[in-house]
């Protein structure tokens, strides 16, 4: 019979795994209480899509929807897409449930995969993961703006994300804007020469994104382009100027940068990116900015919005470099029960144990003891509690502290009360 060939996930994508899962987790719970707390509630949207959504709103021109998708057709001939982003869903979602009509500012958030077909690479994936959140509604009040980047730093700091950096910018309006990619384009032009490929192709595609470039020789040209903070139409000029004045107001620092274009159409007036240290080149763990009339041109009510998506995977590799992940022990407590009459004393206590929110680990046949308790040693449980014979006849429990040894004996209460004040449910480590 010829050997059974091994399937591996495909390229880009990964598996997270225990204990590393658990870290996600609580990254997902930091997310949820703290987005709680300045008012928006999860919307859960589909995986994929009818293309045409992401088309019309991320853009044709832009590299994820002229490259990136995985696009394929439905048995019913419509042309899927697996989300490439959340944001377009986000404002279907709000145009198809009438959402407008709801009190005040719809402050929504998501968590989940998206998926783009990009070169892997360290902190690049195929499937990734993001936590958004977007604020839709009639108001463009600079203090949205200002208020959505203040969550994003309670959360950063409530996770242990340090020696981050924002950068903001403004990229004007339908006014503005397209008077100063016209000049960028004359001005791009003139210097055609100079450029790299790319770079040339883009002064005809979407003259913004030469100023993305990265290309070392460029850099020098790009410094003597027109920028868009001397083009901004008085509108926008007030809008920038009150957004860093509400940032200045919660004290939040932030650098200027005239060249943080972004890679999707949508954007208008307020950009912004957040670095994070320990990354390498990907080094971006959070885009967003305001997009007023994308829910419009979606075919909805004149609507203004704004968001952000965190790099789920970006977030968590800045943390690990920082050596802030901290192993947290998976099992609080081994019982170890050895005689038959001692097995249904052991249900019964894994079961108020577990009720009081701590983990147990209660072996399904009789070990050794032995065995077990070096079973509860390799899993780094905190505790072990014996139950033997001579147990069952004391009317008491053996609580053994892994770390150092140290041995008492208990009545079930005295246990009971021992384990819920020494293992707080969600912060324990081995001491
Ligand atoms: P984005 O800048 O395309 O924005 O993505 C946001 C974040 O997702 C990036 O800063 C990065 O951390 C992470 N990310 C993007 N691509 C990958 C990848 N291939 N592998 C790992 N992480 C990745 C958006 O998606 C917008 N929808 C954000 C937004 C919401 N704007 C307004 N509302």
């Amino acid at each position: 019979m010829p050997e059974k060939q091994q399937i591996r996930a495909i390229k880009g994508v990964r598996d997270i795994l225990p204990p590393e899962s658990a870290r996600w987790q609580r990254v997902d719970a930091t997310a949820q209480e703290v987005f709680a707390t300045f008012g928006f509630a999860e919307i859960r949207v589909p995986i994929f899509e009818e293309t045409e959504l992401f088309a019309r709103s991320v853009g044709t021109d832009t590299d994820i929807v002229g490259k990136e998708m995985y696009t394929f057709r439905d048995r019913d001939e419509a042309s899927v897409s697996l989300r490439p982003e959340a944001t377009a869903s986000v404002c279907r979602a709000y145009i198809e449930h009438g959402m407008h009509t709801l009190p005040g500012d719809v402050k929504l958030y998501y968590m989940g995969p998206m998926f783009r077909r990009e070169r892997p690479q360290k902190g690049r994936y195929r499937q990734f993961y993001q936590i958004g959140a977007e604020v839709l509604g009639q108001s463009d009040a600079p203090g949205i703006d200002a208020e959505l980047i203040e969550m994003l730093t309670v959360f950063f700091a409530k996770v242990g994300l340090e020696g981050t950096r924002l950068d903001l910018n403004s990229i004007g309006c339908k006014e503005c804007r397209p008077k100063y990619v016209e000049l960028l384009r004359v001005e791009l032009t003139k210097v055609k020469e100079k450029l790299g490929a790319d770079s040339q192709r883009r002064i005809e595609t979407n003259p913004l994104r030469v100023l993305d470039s990265k290309i070392p020789e460029e850099q020098p040209i790009i410094e003597t382009l027109p920028r868009i903070s001397d083009h901004l139409c008085e509108a926008c000029k007030v809008h920038f100027a009150e957004v860093r004045r509400q940032l200045d107001l919660r004290g939040i620092a932030y650098e200027l940068n005239w060249r943080l274009v972004r890679g999707l159409d949508y954007y208008m007036r307020t950009t912004f990116e957040i670095t994070a240290p320990g990354l390498g080149s990907q080094n971006a763990v959070c885009g967003g900015g305001r997009y007023d009339g994308l829910v419009e041109l979606l075919g909805g009510p004149p609507t203004k919005g704004i968001g952000f998506a965190i790099g789920e995977d970006r977030l968590m590799l800045s943390l690990e470099a920082a050596g802030k992940l901290k192993p947290e022990p998976a099992v609080d407590v081994y019982i170890v029960w050895m005689g038959a009459a001692t097995q249904a004393p052991a249900i019964k206590l894994a079961r108020q144990l577990r009720e009081a929110g701590i983990k147990v680990e209660l072996p399904p046949e009789e070990f050794k003891f032995k065995k077990a308790l070096g079973l509860a040693d390799k899993l780094r449980a905190r505790y072990a509690i014996l139950i033997g014979e001579n147990e069952i006849a004391a009317g008491k429990f053996t609580l053994k502290r892994l770390a150092d040894a140290t041995q008492t004996s208990l009545t079930e209460a005295e246990l009971l009360n021992e384990l819920r004040n020494s293992i707080k449910p969600g912060h324990a480590e081995r001491s």
